[in-house]
């Protein structure tokens, strides 16, 4: 055991840090490029280059580059044509973004609970409250509770996982709902062999300091729909209609990428299946070594899912008292580890009250006992052991911390 003075002095040497980037490609050499020759901002050859390759990865064939993620779910949502007062359905269990988004076009989220398994958005309570929480009226289907339209169903594959899609495209189909993926934290994440982002009718990358690839901030949006992409463009540069006599039709956005960032994004994409690799060992470390500790519930991958394991979480079960995430988060950053809850779901945000939510208990079941660990791409097997070894011995404590 180290001493409390040994300890400190550690903590203060090296925190293991949940999820930071890992820049060890060509991310100098084409930044020089961008600062070298002047595209610094937001028009230039890497931006264009950025969207080809992100289109390529994804298998979508338009790509538009957005300063982050929210802006580029703002944009589909716009694009996709949801309106004010109309509602979208999205997963209660996910960052906030997704739904701040949707409230941005005016629209309100429907909160859908997660599945118990690999903690998505459950399909069949969405098959659920499509079929049963609301009628046609006009050739449109309206929420019975609220009399708002339903416009769309915005999945969010969260922590690294596809959302089972087939029974949610299923529904959109039936019901003419549009989908919008949210990939930000599953970019290459495969459902039934095909790349989450190319299912749907649009959707949203975030290219943030703690994603798989970052651009140090950044976004995308990503369709099949030609007039689509044009104008999720369009309305990224401020809705401007012709460059030459500066006329603008309607109110647009400042929401491009710099050049300077895509440059790096370029470069860490070309990493990115290395990346996926790198966070695949750190699951498979945490799993041999957690899967038998009583109390500890491993994340799982499903029979149709490759899953990039973006940030690896577990859930601590049937601990008794209250708040042992918080607490055991607590205790490993006094160990000098970056651990983090799950985001509140959002049924339960203050800033989404007024929201309609299906019953969403398993996602808060889920956000209770969360707890996700240090995952960086380049967490090395040393740094890795240390925050298994200080988990083993909280668990060996049987769970006391203080
Ligand atoms: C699921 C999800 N959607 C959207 C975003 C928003 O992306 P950004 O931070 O780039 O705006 C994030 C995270 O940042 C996210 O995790």
């Amino acid at each position: 055991m180290l001493t409390r003075s040994e300890l400190s002095k550690q903590v203060e040497e090296h925190v293991i840090p949940l999820c930071v980037p890992e820049i060890r490609g060509n991310e100098w050499t084409y930044v020089k490029e961008c600062l070298d020759t002047n595209w610094v901002s937001s028009v230039g050859p890497f931006v264009d280059r950025f969207e080809r390759m992100v289109g390529n990865y994804v298998g979508t064939k338009y790509a538009v580059a957005t300063m982050n993620g929210t802006a580029a779910l703002h944009v589909a949502l716009l694009v996709a044509g949801v309106q004010p007062d109309d509602e979208v359905l999205v997963s209660t269990l996910s960052f906030i973004a997704p739904a701040n988004a949707i409230r941005y076009v005016g629209a309100w989220p429907v909160f859908v609970d997660a599945e118990p398994d690999y903690w998505q958005m459950d399909p069949e309570k969405v098959k659920e409250f499509l079929a049963e929480g609301c009628r046609w009226r006009n050739g449109a289907l309206y929420n019975q509770h609220t009399g708002r339209r339903i416009k769309a169903i915005l999945p969010v594959h969260i922590l690294g996982h596809p959302c089972d899609l087939d029974p949610i495209l299923a529904c959109a189909r039936k019901y003419n709902l549009v989908v919008i993926e949210d990939v930000a934290e599953s970019l290459g994440a495969r459902y039934k062999g095909r790349k989450v982002g190319q299912l749907g009718d649009i959707s949203c990358l975030s290219f943030n300091g703690n994603k798989i690839v970052t651009a140090g901030g950044g976004g995308m949006v990503l369709t099949g729909n030609e007039a689509w992409a044009r104008r999720a463009k369009y309305l990224t540069v401020q809705a401007e209609d012709d460059a030459l006599s500066r006329i603008h039709q309607e109110i647009g956005y400042n929401y491009r990428l710099t050049n300077l960032q895509a440059a790096i994004g370029c470069a860490q994409l070309e990493r990115l299946d290395e990346y996926i690799v790198a966070k695949r060992q750190i699951a498979t470390a945490y799993r041999r070594a957690f899967e038998r500790i009583s109390n500890m519930i491993v994340p799982q991958e499903a029979p149709w899912a490759f899953s990039i394991y973006w940030l690896y979480t577990v859930l601590m079960d049937g601990i008794e008292g209250e708040d042992h995430s918080r607490r055991i988060a607590k205790c490993l950053l006094s160990s000098g580890i970056q651990a983090r809850l799950l985001w509140q779901p959002l049924h339960l945000s203050p800033a989404h009250r007024g929201a309609y939510a299906c019953s969403c208990d398993v996602a808060e079941r889920i956000f209770n006992s969360a707890l996700s660990l240090p995952s960086s791409v380049g967490l090395s097997a040393t740094d890795q052991d240390r925050v298994i070894q200080r988990l083993r011995e909280i668990a060996e404590n049987e769970w006391k911390v203080v």
